[in-house]
């Protein structure tokens, strides 16, 4: 079945990924786990252009979590400059595809340099229609909820559901409809713990780096023939 030509309303409305399996893909080609980290910038590139060809509204990926901090310093310094370089090359390709870029995490743990990077990106893809593209960085989601319920307390907001989602960092997001983990590992690792509250989930053995959108596309076909019953019956 071609997912251009399914029913719009069965389509996912926002599909998460968590990227996992680099570092073990580059081991087991005998290479250095940031070969892996490389590759897997590329992946990036083709599964934003595949999801915004098929009418994706929102696709938010793991790029760095709030425990990544722990890697060996090199590691965490090769990804840092991964991430300045990926955004500078990536910002026509946004354009091009009309991808608007959104960051959610916390960005002042970066150098002022790479947040201004970030920043800009954000800035001036803001203007586009197409797929949201977002991407997680130094993002936990329980530092999340918890500068969110700072936030509630600072404008003093009821405690509500609604306030809170609107303090999150991904305010004005509908919750995720697919979730998507790759590297064989079946597990959360601290993302997105409140928008995946009725995420139907898929686990992979796939590493990122040979994840694919002929693979995606078998999962949201099967997505799209799940039964979700929110509770209902
Ligand atoms: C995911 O791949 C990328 C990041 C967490 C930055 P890993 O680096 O976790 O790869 P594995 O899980 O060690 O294979
Ligand atoms: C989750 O992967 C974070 C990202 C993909 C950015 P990890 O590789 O850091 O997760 P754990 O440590 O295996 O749970
Ligand atoms: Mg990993």
């Amino acid at each position: 079945m071609s997912l251009k030509k399914m029913n719009n309303q069965n389509m996912p409305a926002h599909i998460a990924m968590i990227m996992d399996g680099n570092g073990r893909w580059a081991k087991e080609k005998g290479l250095k786990r940031t070969a892996g980290h490389e590759e897997g910038a590329k992946v990036v590139r083709e599964i934003t252009k595949y999801c915004s060809n098929i009418g994706i509204k929102y696709l938010t990926l793991y790029a760095f979590s709030t425990e990544n901090w722990q890697r060996p310093k090199l590691e965490v310094e090769f990804l840092m400059k991964l991430l300045d370089r990926y955004f500078k090359k990536e910002l026509p390709i946004y354009l091009e595809n009309n991808v608007r870029f959104k960051p959610i995490g916390d960005l002042s743990r970066f150098s002022k340099y790479l947040q201004k990077t970030i920043r800009d990106v954000e800035e001036k893809t803001s203007h586009c229609t197409g797929l949201t593209q977002v991407l997680a960085l130094n993002y936990g989601s329980k530092d999340e909820i918890i500068r969110a319920i700072k936030k509630l307390n600072e404008q003093e907001l009821e405690v509500s559901e609604e306030n809170l989602e609107s303090c999150l960092d991904t305010a004005g997001m509908p919750d995720v409809d697919i979730m998507i983990r790759t590297s064989g590992e079946v597990r959360l690792s601290n993302y997105l713990l409140w928008q995946n509250a009725y995420a139907e989930m898929f686990f992979t053995p796939t590493y990122w780096p040979d994840f694919n959108s002929s693979e995606l596309d078998d999962i949201i076909s099967d997505f799209v023939k799940r039964e979700r019953r929110f509770g209902g019956i």
